[in-house]
């Protein structure tokens, strides 16, 4: 049976902060902002959005009534939740008016959560060949102003249907994983940034994809010539760039020259949005597949959740992907996006809501919103 991603929905905020004003306002050269670590603009959430409005929205993107009444399953990859008990899937019930007799859960592990949800969905829809699942990325990116990972900040959401004879990806079932402690990255309870030693992250991640790519070769007799395009987890751009380059002189320089293009289709996005955490590889998976893909492609992808986890599988891209993604809503989203200058970034970043907090729903301009905290429970609303 092929099993594997149906349709892709995704959702990013309306603002956005240009890297080269941000790189002035920090007084550094604006190329290392743009080249050195390969940004270009950055999604600014406003105070009324959270890991699980975005849910709700790239997820809304996508789902019909059909897939509702067929869904058995629905996993949430964050590590940016807003509870510490109740899942952000518990929330979404009734934001996305899903049926009751499903399954649901959060899922944690760094960025490395969304691909932990989708082998669980492969799992689950082998065992339920009629039953779709939902798995949904949901991330909001902090480092803290004028902090090294300011650059490297982003927020949105990715949701993927999984099911049986998918549109646009059908997943191999050929992966090797690996698990380490490791202290690369880290966001204690108390904390609403990350803790990052970022330079060690970008070590661990390029030993990982080369361990799990000697590992793949050897446990499916593979080459590189079995794939056209390697996808990475991409929380700033430059990242993947540093593993891809373990290849060069490695493999034949046209082969290598054919995943840099590739590469760089699977990066556009990233560059406009910024760091997605556990949705990075699946913006780049989007990216890849608006700007460049061909049905019939092999992709090798390379998932990275810091503290570690790491897993390279394989996917082929499916006959009709395009029928499976809504392109012209995605560019929509992105072009329609406006600027914010860097002070009012700065503003909006230090609003916290408390306790007792009504949101004006006049001054909402996202579809899902957080309306109320009453009791310290967090109620959401969706804009008609
Ligand atoms: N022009 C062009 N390039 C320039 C430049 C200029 N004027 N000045 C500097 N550069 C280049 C540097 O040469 C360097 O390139 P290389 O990495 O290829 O050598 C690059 O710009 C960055 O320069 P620095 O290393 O000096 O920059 P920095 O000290 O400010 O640190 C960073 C950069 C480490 C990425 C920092 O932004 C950071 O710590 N970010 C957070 C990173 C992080 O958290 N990573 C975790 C990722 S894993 C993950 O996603 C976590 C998870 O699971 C949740």
């Amino acid at each position: 049976m092929n099993i594997g991603i149906d349709k892709i929905g995704f959702y990013t905020p309306k603002d956005y902060i240009d890297i080269v004003e941000l790189a002035k306002a920090r007084d550094v050269d604006p190329n290392k902002f743009t080249i050195g670590i390969g940004q270009d603009k950055q999604a600014v959430p406003r105070p009324y959005e959270d890991a699980v409005t975005m849910a709700a929205s790239s997820a809304d993107s996508i789902l019909t009534e059909a897939d509702k009444a067929s869904l058995g399953l629905l996993i949430v990859g964050t590590e940016s939740s807003v509870d510490e008990s109740k899942s952000t899937a518990a929330f979404l019930m009734d934001l996305l008016e899903l049926p009751e007799d499903i399954r649901s859960f959060e899922i944690k592990q760094a960025c490395y959560g969304a691909t932990a949800g989708l082998q669980t969905a492969y799992d689950f829809v082998s065992q339920n060949p009629d039953k779709k699942a939902l798995v949904i990325a949901t991330d909001i990116a902090r480092y803290g102003i004028k902090t090294p990972g300011e650059v490297t900040q982003g927020a949105g959401s990715v949701a993927m249907i999984v099911s049986q004879n998918p549109r646009v990806l059908k997943l191999n079932y050929k992966s090797v994983y690996m698990t380490k402690n490791v202290g690369d990255f880290w966001r204690p309870t108390f904390s609403k940034t990350a803790f990052a030693r970022g330079k060690y992250s970008n070590e661990i991640y390029v030993d990982f994809f080369k361990t799990l790519w000697e590992k793949y070769q050897t446990k499916y007799s593979a080459t590189i010539d079995d794939f056209s395009t390697l996808l990475f987890h991409i929380p700033y751009t430059k990242m993947g760039t540093k593993a891809l380059r373990t290849l060069e002189g490695k493999i034949p320089d046209d082969k290598y020259a054919e995943l840099t293009e590739h590469y760089q289709q699977s990066i556009k996005f990233s560059r406009e949005v910024g760091n997605l955490y556990t949705g990075s590889l699946y913006l780049g998976l989007l990216s890849y597949l608006i700007n460049g893909a061909r049905s019939g492609e092999e992709l090798l992808m390379f998932s990275y959740g810091s503290g570690a986890v790491g897993e390279l599988y394989s996917a082929e891209i499916q006959k009709d992907f395009a029928s499976g993604i809504v392109s012209e809503n995605v560019l929509k989203m992105l072009n329609e996006r406006k600027k914010m200058s860097i002070s009012d970034y700065e503003k909006i970043y230090q609003i916290e809501y408390q306790n007792g907090t009504i949101v004006d729903p006049e001054a909402v301009e996202s579809k899902f919103y957080l309306s109320e905290i009453k009791d310290n429970e967090r109620l959401y609303k969706k804009n008609k």
